[in-house]
């Protein structure tokens, strides 16, 4: 008898990096080369179901996903001997693939939605790895607040860690959309190009430790200006690798550039924010939840601007089997 998952539901945050992960020391493990930081978005979800089916169904937003995105969850189901077949369905509850991070979200919620539906056996430990071949922010999305994601080459494995920040609770995250459409080159191929070929790379691995280590300085201690400091610092040095990549690798298009001389024209008079930058043009500002509104109106009006959303920080992933929560607590082992 072939085995059939239980029907299963999760919820997972996307998350945003502060401090980028860009190249990887092994393609195959999609290992990270460096660390990163980031913050779990609760307004940026991604809702996976799991059920037993008559055929192998993979759904992305009700529509079939593209043969590369069902192959990472083939991938997966793979791994289930003699499993019955399924109806994989996934909800981006915001613009998908256009660098506001979905495949950490879609990759967190996909390895835990198998993880339950079938009960395997998988640990923490192996949630994480499982998450990281998926994509190299899922596991973050596997915790709530600001996570550390720590790269350990001699043990090949990552670590996670929450920062604990007095910075938290009244962060907001605005995201200005600063175009339409799917982003035109994956971030995948994007810093595979980059480790090759920018002269920059070298430099942007060995100064990396530092930009993580003053980040996380700035988040326990609560304080905004370094970390804004930092997290614009480390954002342009992951572009400048990009952008000197062969072929160059330009993510920003005028609206990107444009916002980004208003946060800092705006800072100049005195507004709390900082920008950051993912593999595609949008700009997403940290911010406190005052001055939050004050950076939505001023890009509402920015002519080109197709969107603006705000979040707060979000949690750990929500897991139902069988219409009951069940407790997803990432112990460590
Ligand atoms: O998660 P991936 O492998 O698609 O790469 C994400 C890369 C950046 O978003 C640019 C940086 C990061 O650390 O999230």
């Amino acid at each position: 008898m072939p085995i059939s998952p239980r029907p299963t539901r999760v919820e997972a945050c996307s998350n945003i990096a502060l401090i980028k992960y860009w190249g990887k020391s092994s393609l195959r493990r999609n290992f990270p080369a460096v660390g990163s930081l980031s913050l779990t978005l609760r307004e940026f979800v991604t809702t996976t179901t799991l059920e037993a089916s008559d055929e192998d169904q993979f759904l992305l937003d009700g529509t079939p996903m593209a043969p590369e995105e069902a192959e990472r969850v083939l991938e997966l189901l793979h791994r289930i001997p003699n499993r019955s077949r399924v109806l994989f369905s996934t909800q981006n509850h915001f613009p998908t693939a256009a660098g506001l991070a979905s495949s950490a979200s879609g990759g967190a919620a996909c390895v835990l939605a198998i993880w339950a539906g079938f009960s395997l056996p998988w640990n923490y430990s192996r949630i994480v790895e499982l998450c990281l071949r998926f994509s190299g922010s899922a596991p973050r999305s596997l915790l709530g607040g600001f996570v550390l994601l720590r790269p350990d080459p001699s043990r090949r494995k990552v670590s996670l860690e929450p920062v604990p920040s007095p910075l938290l609770e009244a962060l907001r995250v605005v995201v200005v959309q600063c175009s339409e459409g799917r982003k035109e080159v994956s971030s995948r191929l994007a810093m595979e190009q980059s480790r090759k070929t920018s002269p920059f790379y070298p430099a942007w691995v060995s100064t990396h430790k530092l930009d993580l280590a003053q980040a996380v300085r700035a988040l326990r201690k609560g304080d905004w200006e370094l970390l804004i400091e930092c997290m614009e610092h480390n954002t342009l040095k992951m572009h400048a690798v990009a952008m000197t990549s062969r072929p160059s690798v330009l993510f920003w298009n005028p609206i990107t550039l444009a916002v980004m001389r208003l946060v800092q024209e705006k800072r100049r008079q005195g507004w709390l924010g900082g920008f950051t930058m993912d593999a595609g043009p949008h700009v997403k500002i940290f911010t406190d939840r005052e001055n939050a509104p004050l950076w939505q109106g001023l890009f509402r009006e920015l002519p080109g601007v197709r969107g603006v959303f705000v979040s707060a920080p979000g949690s750990s992933p929500r897991v139902e089997v069988e219409g009951k929560v069940i407790p997803w607590e990432p112990v460590k082992l």
